[in-house]
């Protein structure tokens, strides 16, 4: 345990949930003993945010997210599981005791910002030198002035096995740090080599200021065009946003998305310096959250290709849920803002992004443009097809104000449109319902988590894994008297959930709903769901015995099922 015993229950007793939730969201519907208020999470007009006082947890009905007080923390300030451990520590006037995280998790994090910085320092500085030169010269060919690459702090990786390598081991970083800060990779023969080659390089700076990873762009056309560092403890693409640290502190009051690190330069040597990208992934809700805390206006600048298209209109329903008002701009003849700018000029995108339609009318002009306007067929199909997207809207002005734009486009009258969109309206209410009734018929299926990476391989068993999990956190004792083990489990969620549960159960913790779904960080949502469903203590141990005997059978089924198939695969070849 990375923190003495007893610590985290301390600081989970002495900040009460509901009176740290309430320095963010106003609780105020009561019903039972949980507190209802707006989820900070995802935007929302009634309340589905509970928060437990018994349990010391909270749940979002809506978006889903939950977890205990520290969990709470970490996501709403967007910190990391020891960061929200200090900040509440700091709330609570107590003191985090030094020996907290293990003096070689400390000082991993610790050396590789330090590394990374070297890193950083040692490719820039690499520009200077004759091994720079085709750096430079792409530098120059892609039109990004000398007083920009300094504010990126782009740099040049050499076209060599091992520049880097060699640099930062002189400074005294081992190999085995090179390959943990995803620098260097492992060669056959046991050495290391470096993994940024011939690249142009730019430093991702967290909003902190700290060079968390990189992405190097290849000088010349070799595989493939834009490398990024993996993952490590200190960068999560996921929860990451390229140029963020310089657009922070922009006066445009907007973000403006766009998808290439080159398009970033571009905007900002224009002069939009409020240009961020994505980190070589699609948007992400955590990215979308992270920039919500900076602005609450983001234009989405994506490439002009059917694929850029696709990924605004993900982008889109992301923005929505987090309560951004978002915007998306248009751009004809470049394909890209960067290609943009250099064709036409800041001045003609400073008009296309004045111009940038709200993401309804984005989303009309995109049906509009599959259809021919002209002819009776086109308009008919057209009109049911905007319909739709009008019957979407949750907002009724919205809906009136858009249903008389799709009456122009269609030349008919905004009756009839209205007409239709009720129409669509009852279509969707009816398939709603009819999805329901599906759902209802095959029951393993509606009890899926919603969360895609933990769909269970194998239902029947997962949802006797969820009771299994909420027995023995409802009554802790009842571990001692099983022979559960974490293979028993299925799903490696819950595998993961009862590892924890039988640590802190062996160790003579206390197991709690909290304690649990604080340890889980962020990961605590499906765990703290299921902690909402209905379930004794005084039948916990009898829904305990009959979980794992459903495990039981429905593992065996399961095996019985692929011999069966084996068998019957091996005849057929036989025969
Ligand atoms: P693009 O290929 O559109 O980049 O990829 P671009 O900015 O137009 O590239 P240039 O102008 O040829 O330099 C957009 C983004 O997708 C990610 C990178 O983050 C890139 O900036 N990407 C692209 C990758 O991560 N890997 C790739 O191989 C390609
Ligand atoms: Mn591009």
């Amino acid at each position: 345990m990375p923190l003495p015993d007893g610590f985290l229950d301390e600081l989970t007793a002495r900040n009460d949930i509901v009176d740290v939730v309430s320095d963010y969201v106003q609780l105020t519907k009561r019903s039972g003993s949980n507190m209802f208020g707006l989820c900070p999470f995802h935007s929302e007009k009634t309340p589905s945010f509970s928060v437990s006082q018994d349990r010391q947890s909270y749940h979002c009905f809506g978006c889903g997210k939950g977890g205990g007080v520290i969990s709470f923390i970490m996501e709403i300030e967007n910190l990391g599981f020891m960061d929200a451990v200090q900040f509440l520590a700091r709330r609570a006037g107590m003191e985090v005791p030094e020996y907290d995280t293990p003096r070689e998790l400390k000082n991993r994090r610790a050396r590789m910002l330090e590394l990374n910085r070297d890193a950083a320092r040692f490719f820039y500085e690499t520009l200077k030198t004759p091994k720079g030169a085709d750096a430079v010269e792409y530098i120059k060919r892609r039109g990004i002035s000398p007083e920009m690459a300094k504010r990126f702090g782009l740099g040049c990786a050499p076209n060599e096995w091992s520049a880097l390598t060699d640099a930062m081991t002189k400074k005294g970083y081992t190999q085995y740090e090179l390959v943990d800060a995803g620098l260097c990779k492992r060669g056959k023969a046991g050495g290391v080599y470096d993994a940024f080659r011939n690249r142009l390089m730019f430093p991702v700076i967290d909003v902190r200021g700290s060079v968390i990873g990189f992405s190097g762009r290849i000088l010349d056309d070799g595989e493939p065009k834009y490398l990024n560092s993996p993952d490590t403890p200190v960068f999560s693409k996921s929860h990451n946003l390229f140029a963020l640290n310089l657009a922070k502190k922009s006066k445009m009051g907007m973000l403006i998305l766009v998808e290439g690190n080159i398009d970033v330069v571009s905007l900002h040597q224009a002069g939009f310096d409020c240009a961020v990208a994505s980190l070589g992934t699609s948007l992400t809700n955590e990215q979308a959250r992270l920039m919500s805390r900076y602005t609450d206006k983001v234009v989405i600048a994506y490439d002009n290709d059917g694929a850029g298209q696709k990924a605004a209109q993900r982008a889109i329903g992301i923005f929505e849920n987090t309560g951004l008002q978002c915007r998306v701009l248009r751009m004809s003849g470049a394909k890209d803002p960067d290609e943009y700018i250099k064709k036409m000029g800041a001045e003609a995108f400073s008009l296309l992004l004045e111009r940038s339609e709200n993401h309804i009318e984005y989303r009309l002009l995109a049906v509009k443009s599959k259809y021919d306007l002209l002819t009776d067929d086109g308009r008919i199909a057209y009109l049911r097809e905007a319909t739709d997207v009008l019957a979407s809207l949750s907002n009724s002005a919205e809906r009136d104000v858009y249903s008389e734009k799709v009456a122009d486009a269609a030349s008919v009258s905004k009756d009839a449109v209205l007409n239709e969109v009720k129409r669509a309206l009852a279509r969707r209410i009816k398939e709603q319902r009819k999805r329901e009734e599906k759902k209802n018929l095959r029951p393993e299926q509606i009890i899926q988590p919603e969360d895609k990476s933990k769909r269970y391989e194998n239902p029947k068993s997962g949802r006797a894994e969820e009771v299994a999990v909420r027995a023995l956190v409802r009554d802790p004792e009842l571990i001692k008297t099983v022979s559960l083990t974490a293979e028993s489990f299925t799903s490696p969620y819950w595998a993961k959930v009862f590892t924890l549960i039988k640590r802190r159960s062996d160790d003579n913790e206390s197991v709690t709903e909290s304690s649990i779904a604080n340890l889980l960080e962020d990961d605590a949502d499906l765990f703290t769901k299921n902690m909402r469903e209905p379930m004794d203590v005084s039948s916990a141990a009898q829904s305990l015995a009959d979980s794992i005997k459903k495990m039981e059978t429905a593992q065996i089924k399961v095996n019985d099922d692929s011999a069966l198939l084996d068998y019957w695969n091996n005849k057929r070849k036989n025969l």
